[in-house]
């Protein structure tokens, strides 16, 4: 794979108008939201759900990519097609989670870091026999009394370099996802100055690491309040200190930022990635939503086959609302196409 595939990739992926699911939930997380609803935990229905997402007609136009997770790049829809190859028949390229999760830091037991790096040369190359064309690891920062500290920031922004570089050099675009958590009460201020901080280390250790730009994408949180403070910025608020703290942290090479939602809601996400497209920007700024993509389409699956219509036509709409977003041309009227759906 030359530097040039790996940045060619790296803008399929936040081509015109079009932007990534995020559908790697592992276990314990599909568990958990499958749960809410009373689905049961099977793999066969873990199965049967990403096949409803895949198939879901037309999907290709707005999204590029997907991300899936280990179990899921290995199944099969009912028709014996391995779900990776269903997503290529729509023209979505097939990505993988590679991080094997957040645990404690040693020493501090109320912060994360993200394991994964052993044996990932190995897994990238079986990954890319298997059809992935990018990969993912998230790092988690939570924000608290006295957190995160120095050390956290750098240990994730460490494991986050050396996960880019070996998926560089085995030929996958790394998603580099440093996600600074809503949850708590801190403001919009705290969160700004945090997400600018764990970017200025994310960077230069992608730097320190040799990691080309070009071939990367950055999946950032955006800068709001958190969760549970009393004050909450407002769309606008929150569209302008997300591109302010980009522009002080991102170098125009990275091709594309593609937001998480982190837990907004599916229209908020929408409004928010819209507001900051009214703007020009250096790269382009698109959408990895797991919740806010797939929120509804879960709800109206419900773990039956006969609601896949339904549900398939939830993650459309969402899509293409998150599309139009990329463009700065989403209105909440369109959101009554869902409703009539
Ligand atoms: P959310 O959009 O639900 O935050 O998920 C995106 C993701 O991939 C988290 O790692």
């Amino acid at each position: 794979m030359t530097t040039k595939q790996l940045g060619s990739t790296a803008q399929a992926m936040v081509a015109d108008g079009k932007g990534i699911l995020a559908a790697d939930e592992s276990t314990p997380t599909i568990t958990k939201r499958f749960d809410k609803i009373g689905i049961e935990p099977t793999e066969d229905n873990r199965r049967a759900y990403r096949e409803t997402l895949f198939t879901t007609p037309g999907l290709g136009e707005f999204i590029s990519g997907a991300i899936l997770f280990d179990e899921t790049i290995r199944q099969e829809a009912s028709d014996g097609t391995p779900l990776r190859d269903a997503l290529k028949r729509q023209g979505i390229m097939p990505g993988i989670k590679v991080d094997t999760g957040a645990k404690p830091l040693a020493g501090a037991p109320e912060e994360t870091v993200t394991e994964g790096l052993d044996g990932l040369r190995g897994r990238v190359a079986e990954y890319g026999e298997l059809g992935a064309r990018f990969a993912k690891w998230r790092a988690v920062i939570r924000i608290g009394a006295g957190i995160p500290s120095a050390t956290c920031i750098g240990a994730n922004a460490h494991a986050l370099a050396r996960y880019a570089r070996l998926c560089q050099e085995g030929g996958l675009v790394p998603i580099v996802e440093p996600e600074v958590l809503m949850d708590g009460a801190h403001d919009i201020d705290r969160c700004e100055e945090v997400t600018t901080a764990t970017l200025h280390a994310v960077f230069d250790a992608l730097s320190d690491h040799g990691v080309m730009l070009e071939g990367m994408l950055l999946k950032p949180n955006m800068v709001i309040s958190g969760t549970d403070c009393p004050g909450q910025a407002g769309v606008g608020e929150v569209a302008e200190r997300t591109v302010r703290c980009l522009r002080r942290t991102v170098p125009a090479a990275v091709p594309g930022v593609v937001f998480l939602s982190g837990g907004q809601s599916d229209t908020t996400a929408t409004e928010h990635l819209n507001a900051m497209n009214a703007g020009t920007h250096p790269w382009k700024l698109s959408f990895s939503y797991g919740r806010a993509l797939q929120d509804l389409a879960l709800k109206r699956w419900n773990g039956a086959a006969d609601n896949t219509e339904s549900a398939q036509q939830a993650l459309f709409f969402r899509a293409k609302f998150n599309s139009a977003a990329c463009k700065g041309a989403y209105t909440g009227d369109m959101e009554q196409e869902l409703r009539a759906a």
